[in-house]
């Protein structure tokens, strides 16, 4: 055990801002067959993803959504931890980047950088907006006015931390250059030397202060540290880095392959080479960037509304089928083209035809011709020494292709065989050997080919479709594959006694089932059902633990510097004034509130907004985003319960 290989896989960390699609779900899935198959192969393996949770674009959902940026991220976590079971991703860890360890190493990892002197304190420059407080550049800020707001920005510059990236850029051509293969496809290279260091490596601002939601400076926690330098180090901090164990870091560092989106390639070979150089730790032997799933009429996008959901896919046509098509159809490297079409095209000729067929004809004939079992006395024949070369060959070629991570032409090459051996069923025609008593030998024996070709694909394909593997195999009476080695054996199992099943892939109906499938992928036709019935439930308990009374408005003034809130007092019944502030000054002048009575969760735990402590929180409807209506409750004594 302790000489076994190591090989250590990623995936990039996923941002939990909206629901994940097939795009991200593409990665995954290829990540995921490549850590199964070097587990197969015998590797010890650590296969990490996680999702990337800080910034300010997390911060703003949040305070949309009006709860507090770590309540955001959770039910969305959530979700895409069921996303992942749901696909049958196999990974060994699921790294939060709010997760307390991630955190406290991000910090030392800051500081180490601040020590040694490759992180300086200098000034960040751009076009201010004070009431958003953002920095934004020209291109951003068109007509001198805040993309977000639209009041006019002005030139300032800012306090932050920069990171010396400019001192790395020799370092970094000279390592892309004595180790091909660090970037891949190998194009990716030249577009990052030539679009990026060639022109001149600017240092990196690393600290933020116009927003809170990230990991505090340790020199300075009244900035945040830049998104990337903290999603980075994920790999590494997953792995124990800069705690006080770190023996799975001393393990599997440096990582054999970051697998990530073309998209932020540049992070991945620039900024983080980069930083492992001035931590002096060892870089990463890989980084992949895979190509887009695209849809007929461009890209995906939350706007045109053409998102693709894979829990859908998964729930119609099964996981498996879902991740043989993103992994066959899509060349690894390349964009491709995700269509309803193309995936039900597929499922009917690749796997309901070629590998279901095979499948259930030859369980179907071994059970026919011989009860079942495979008798002992078995005579060789023509055919037989061209599927077990075609068998050795699936195997060569599936491997040399998944050790690339070609993995749409380990799938054609896997294929192949899957034809050749259909095809044998053909020259050896069984139902005419059936015929002829004297033929049984020959027929078992090309019922035994039948069985050993199935178990090699079944093995084939455990990385790709993990569940058809085992049902597969079920059906021929054998246990789960448990080492890839096992595709290289013609002739390993004695005898097969089968077993029917299921059909593994049914049929589907092309034109009624893309009707049906158009149908299940449109915008639900009454959200707001959708949406109250979409709301998690929660125990009587839980509810009866929310405490809401009744308080009438003693006095009501605007939070300085805060355009959208106001400062409540409120007489809740005790005597004592509490304070209260509420989002809703776009609504309501004071004048409005004082004097009338209002709801308030009175026990959630107390707020520090804009330096006024609230202590509670008024209850409101939302007409619409943009319009707000607090409930009165005029007439009703202070501190009576509601219930
Ligand atoms: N949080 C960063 C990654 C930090 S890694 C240290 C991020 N997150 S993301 O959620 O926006 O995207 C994650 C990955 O999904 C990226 O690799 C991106 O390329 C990939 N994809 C997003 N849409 C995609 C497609 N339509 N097709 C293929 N991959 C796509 O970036």
């Amino acid at each position: 055990m302790e000489n076994k290989k190591t090989y250590y896989i990623t995936t990039p960390i996923y941002y939990p801002s909206d629901k994940l699609h097939i795009g991200h779900t593409y990665s995954t899935v290829a990540a995921d067959a490549a850590a199964r198959y070097k587990r197969l192969q015998g590797f010890d393996t650590f296969f990490l993803t996680g999702t990337d949770e800080h910034g300010q674009k997390i911060e703003d959902k949040a305070k949309e959504a009006g709860v507090t940026p770590k309540e955001y991220v959770d039910q969305i976590v959530a979700g895409i931890k069921d996303l992942w079971k749901l696909m049958n991703i196999s990974n060994d860890k699921f790294i939060r980047t709010t997760d307390g360890y991630h955190e406290k190493a991000v910090q030392k990892i800051f500081q180490k950088m601040y020590d040694k002197g490759d992180i300086y304190k200098g000034y960040y420059e751009g076009l201010y907006c004070k009431p958003c407080e953002s920095f934004w550049t020209e291109t951003q800020a068109v007509g001198g006015v805040c993309p977000d707001c639209g009041r006019p920005v002005n030139p300032a510059r800012e306090e932050a931390y920069f990171f010396r990236l400019s001192n790395y850029a020799d370092r970094l051509v000279e390592y892309y250059e004595s180790h091909p293969g660090f970037i891949e496809p190998q194009s990716r290279q030249n577009e990052m030397i030539n679009n990026f260091i060639k022109p001149g490596l600017q240092d990196l601002c690393v600290s933020r202060s116009s927003f809170k939601w990230g990991i505090p400076v340790p020199v300075e926690p009244e900035h945040v540290i830049y998104v990337w330098l903290d999603a980075l180090t994920n790999y590494i901090t997953a792995l124990g880095f800069g705690s006080e164990d770190d023996s799975l870091y001393r393990k599997f560092w440096p990582a054999d392959v970051h697998l990530i989106g073309k998209d932020i390639i540049r992070f991945h070979t620039i900024y983080w080479p980069a930083f492992l150089m001035s931590l002096e730790e060892p870089l990463p032997e890989k980084v992949y960037g895979h190509g887009w799933v695209l849809l007929e009429g461009g890209k995906m996008s939350k706007s045109k509304g053409n998102v693709v959901d894979p829990v859908i896919l998964a729930e119609r046509y099964g996981v498996d089928a879902l991740r043989y098509y993103l992994l066959r159809e899509i060349a690894f490297g390349s964009d491709g083209v995700f269509s309803n079409e193309n995936l039900i095209n597929r499922i009917n000729s690749d796997l309901a035809n070629d590998l279901g067929n095979l499948l259930s004809r030859t369980v179907a004939m071994v059970e026919k011709y011989f009860g079942g079992t495979i008798p002992a006395d078995r005579a060789a024949g023509d055919f037989d020494d061209a599927l077990e070369a075609a068998a050795a060959q699936a195997k060569a070629q599936a491997e040399a292709n998944l050790d690339a991570l070609n993995f749409s032409v380990a799938l054609t090459e896997i294929w192949k065989f899957v034809s050749r051996t259909n095809k044998y069923i053909d020259e050896t025609a069984p139902w005419l050997l059936a015929k002829d008593p004297a033929q049984a030998p020959r027929l078992a024996d090309v019922m035994y080919h039948l069985c050993e070709s199935i178990r090699i694909i079944s093995v084939l394909i455990a990385p790709f479709m993990p569940e058809t593997a085992v049902k597969i195999r079920t059906q021929l009476g054998l246990a789960p594959v448990t080492d890839w080695a096992e595709s290289g054996e013609f002739g390993k199992e004695a005898t097969y006694t089968v077993q029917k099943g299921e059909i593994i892939f049914p049929r589907i109906d092309l034109e009624k089932e893309l009707e049906a499938l158009a149908q299940a992928q449109k915008a639900p036709e009454n959200p707001l059902k959708e949406e109250i019935e979409g709301v998690a439930k929660i125990a009587y308990d839980d509810f009866a633990k929310v405490d809401l009374r009744v308080m009438k408005v003693l006095a009501c003034e605007p939070v300085p510097k805060a355009d959208k809130l106001l400062k409540l007092t409120l007489d809740d019944g005790t005597g004592a004034p509490r304070t209260v502030v509420s989002g809703i000054a776009k609504w309501y002048q004071p004048a409005d509130l004082t004097g009338h009575s209002v709801i308030v969760v009175t026990n959630l735990e107390p707020r520090m907004l804009r330096g006024v402590e609230s202590r509670g929180m008024v209850l409101s409807a939302e007409i619409s985003k943009e319009e707000i209506k607090v409930l009165f409750a005029d007439g009703i004594p202070a501190g009576s319960k509601l219930s």
